[in-house]
């Protein structure tokens, strides 16, 4: 995904060590073009899995998994975070961690959107502890669906999230892993290979 470490590079702001700012393409203004890329990536890496759902969490993991849907066009559906109105009350839920945010939330999906016929791949914006992608895993368990893996824009892969996830048994598939973060500098897993 040479556009999307580009785009990194240029335009992510590392506001410390740990938390990158990429408001401009992802978390605020979207880039569409971006979008349909990693939509076309993520249809790629995950082709042979017979998806039926698209599976993320409001807000920002939206725009990737809409985009993702597209190319296997099957449904997307976000996870709520609690609050949310208009929501009926046959729904699964459960309760997220966040590290980063040092919070509790509670995320829930209508039953009329995850069946055990589903087979479904969980598409997030970042990964950086693990918790939402859990909490998501945790949603399909209840359906009775089947995960058939997860697709992450941009890992923090200084963080514990990736080899939770692998331990964990699942396929994770990061289209970029941000090894380091450094005095505003960006250091990205296998950088070289976007000047090919
Ligand atoms: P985890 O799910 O991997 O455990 O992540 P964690 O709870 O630690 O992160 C909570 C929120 O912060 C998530 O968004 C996540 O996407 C975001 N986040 C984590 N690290 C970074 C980072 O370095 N940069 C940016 N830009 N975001 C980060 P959220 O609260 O669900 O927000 P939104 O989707 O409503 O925008």
């Amino acid at each position: 995904m040479y556009l999307l470490k580009k785009m990194i590079l240029e335009q992510g702001i590392v506001v410390n060590n740990d938390v990158l700012k990429v408001d401009s393409f992802l978390n605020h203004c979207i880039d569409p073009v971006l979008m349909q890329e990693i939509g076309k990536e993520f249809f790629q890496r995950f082709k042979n899995e017979k998806i039926t759902k698209v599976l993320t969490v409001e807000t920002s993991g939206i725009a990737p998994a809409l985009f993702t849907g597209l190319e296997f066009k099957v449904p997307v559906v976000f996870a709520k975070k609690s609050g949310a109105l208009n929501l009926d009350k046959d729904v699964f839920e459960t309760s997220i961690h966040s590290f980063t945010k040092q919070k509790d939330y509670m995320i829930k999906v209508s039953k009329k959107y995850l069946t055990s016929d589903d087979v479904v791949l969980i598409i997030d914006d970042f990964l950086a502890n693990g918790q939402a992608v859990i909490g998501m895993s945790e949603l399909i368990s209840m359906a009775g669906a089947k995960l058939a893996g997860v697709g992450i824009v941009i890992e923090k892969g200084f963080q514990d999230g990736g080899a939770l996830l692998h331990e964990m048994g699942m396929r994770v598939e990061s289209l970029a892993i941000i090894d380091k973060m450094s005095q505003g500098k960006i250091f990205i897993r296998n950088e070289e290979e976007n000047k090919k």
